[in-house]
């Protein structure tokens, strides 16, 4: 106890020493601008596992991809007074929450820039669902009840002996929402007006939760980076593949099992995720005898059912945003825990090797062509999600 005293006692003292003048003042300031920078004074690990991840970059200031669409369907980020048909563009309300609550559109003010940062997730109280008698639709932010007073916290556990010295506000034990879907489902189902950007509707309110694989512990602490389609030791994770070979007189009847082992469908509801299996045969000599896909880049007309994809209609002016669900022309993706198959014949000779490949692309070619050089990264290269090989 002595120990655990003792180092308290450090701790305090090093904590009020390391506050400098600017962030006291940022402590004064209303709680909703209160930059994640402020909080990873004290919370180092946390804001540098945040940084990296696209809570953090879901704004069209710091998204590429975001901007682009966002810049089509609503307007300048920059200036104050954007709307979609007249109104406040919906987008805000969960990509930029900070500036959806004041019902700015400037984003280069306050923390506005930051997207989905600390007060944003840590004030939500209570999670009120989708539709509102009064408003129509609640979504995003507006889907829940918050706190003006209160930082939600999971324990509310402070270990000082002055509750509220440096934390902006106090803090409540907040676990009915924290540790719960609720906390993400304002933001990631889908809600009547827009279809896209939807996840999490299918999720059975007492599955397993969100956090338990998108914010693991790692050294104590929920992980904040949020890992998933960005990343691809995760994305290994999400769909398991097995094949199954019948031998024919001149043929090989060839079935590919897939299973979805997540509780929400794969690909995500952004439309423009897409996964191809690819299934190919080869010689002893390693050539390629056969593909479900002629070319390459495939051609989805190939082989449609191999092709899992969210698919809305084009509109040439405001391509895909803010598409309606009228505008949802086939859903093919795997949906939460679904077994698919898909079944081919091909020719037997020489054949030595089997092969399915799923492969997990962020944005579709079309899109990758319209942005160009916009976007960062190797996020236009097919990820291998899940691998199976046979050797007859
Ligand atoms: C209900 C909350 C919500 C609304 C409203 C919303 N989005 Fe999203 N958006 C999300 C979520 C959550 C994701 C991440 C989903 C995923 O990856 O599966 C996302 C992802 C995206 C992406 C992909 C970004 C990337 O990094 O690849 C784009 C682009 C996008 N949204 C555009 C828009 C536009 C434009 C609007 C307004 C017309 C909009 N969204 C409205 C929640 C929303
Ligand atoms: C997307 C919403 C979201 C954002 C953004 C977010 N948090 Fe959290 N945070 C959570 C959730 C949910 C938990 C509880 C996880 C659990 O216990 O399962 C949590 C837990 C915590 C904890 C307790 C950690 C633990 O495991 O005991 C701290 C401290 C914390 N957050 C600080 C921060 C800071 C600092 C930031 C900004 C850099 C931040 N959070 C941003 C949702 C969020
Ligand atoms: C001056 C230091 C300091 C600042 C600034 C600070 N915190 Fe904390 N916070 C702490 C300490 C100390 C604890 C208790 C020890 C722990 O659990 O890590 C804590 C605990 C927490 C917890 C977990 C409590 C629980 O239930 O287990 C959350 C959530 C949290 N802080 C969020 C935030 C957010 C969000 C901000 C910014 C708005 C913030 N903190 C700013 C020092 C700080
Ligand atoms: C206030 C709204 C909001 C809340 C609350 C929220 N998210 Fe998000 N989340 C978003 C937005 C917006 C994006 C998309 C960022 C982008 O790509 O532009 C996103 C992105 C993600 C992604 C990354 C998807 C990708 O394409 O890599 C994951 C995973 C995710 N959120 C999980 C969660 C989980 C788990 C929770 C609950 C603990 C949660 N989110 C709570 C708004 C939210
Ligand atoms: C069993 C583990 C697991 C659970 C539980 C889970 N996810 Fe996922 N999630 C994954 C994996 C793995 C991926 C990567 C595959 C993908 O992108 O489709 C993923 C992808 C995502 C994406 C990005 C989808 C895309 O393709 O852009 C979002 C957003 C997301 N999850 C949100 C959630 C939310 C919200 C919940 C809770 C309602 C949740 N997840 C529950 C494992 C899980």
């Amino acid at each position: 106890m002595r120990t655990f005293t003792g180092l308290m006692g450090l701790f305090w003292l090093s904590l009020s020493l390391t506050l400098t003048a600017d962030e006291n003042e940022a402590l004064k300031i209303n709680p909703h601008h209160i930059p994640a920078a402020t909080c990873g004074g004290c919370h180092p690990k946390i804001y540098e596992q945040w940084s990296t991840s696209m809570h953090a970059k879901s704004t069209p200031l710091t998204n590429s991809v975001f901007a682009h669409l966002y810049q089509k369907s609503a307007g300048d980020p920059l200036q104050e007074g954007v709307t979609i048909d007249g109104e406040y563009p919906v987008c805000l309300q969960c990509h930029a929450p900070n500036a959806a609550k004041d019902g700015n559109t400037k984003l280069d003010e306050f923390n506005y820039k930051e997207g989905v940062n600390c007060v944003v997730c840590h004030t939500l109280r209570e999670y009120k669902g989708h539709a509102d008698q009064q408003t129509g639709n609640n979504v995003g932010l507006s889907a829940y009840k918050r706190s003006e007073n209160y930082l939600q916290a999971p324990s509310g556990r402070y270990l000082s002996p002055v509750q509220d010295a440096a934390h902006p506000f106090p803090m409540e034990p907040n676990q009915a929402l924290l540790r719960t879907n609720r906390v993400c489902l304002g933001c990631h189902t889908r809600y009547d007006q827009v279809e896209m950007c939807q996840i999490g509707m299918e999720v059975p309110e007492r599955s397993v939760t969100c956090q338990s694989c998108h914010m693991p512990k790692t050294d104590g602490l929920a992980n904040h980076a949020v890992l998933s389609a960005h990343n691809d030791a995760v994305l290994t994770r999400s769909v398991v593949v097995t094949l199954d070979v019948q031998h024919k007189t001149d043929s090989l009847a060839l079935t590919v099992h897939l299973e979805n082992m997540l509780p929400h469908p794969f690909p995500g509801g952004v439309p423009y995720r897409n996964a191809l299996v690819k299934v190919t045969a080869y010689s002893e000599k390693d050539e390629l005898l056969w593909s479900n896909f002629t070319s390459y880049p495939p051609d989805e007309k190939d082989d449609p059912d191999a092709v899992l994809k969210y698919t809305v209609k084009q509109n040439k002016e405001a391509p895909l945003v803010p598409f309606k669900k009228s505008a949802v022309l086939k859903d093919n993706r795997l949906q939460a825990f679904e077994k698919r198959q898909l079944s081919y014949q091909l020719p037997k000779k020489d054949v030595y090797i089997v092969r399915a490949e799923v492969l997990f692309n962020l944005l579709t070619l079309s899109l990758i062509e319209e942005l160009g050089d916009s976007i960062e990264g190797d996020i236009r290269n097919p990820v291998v999600a899940a691998i199976a090989e046979m050797r007859l």
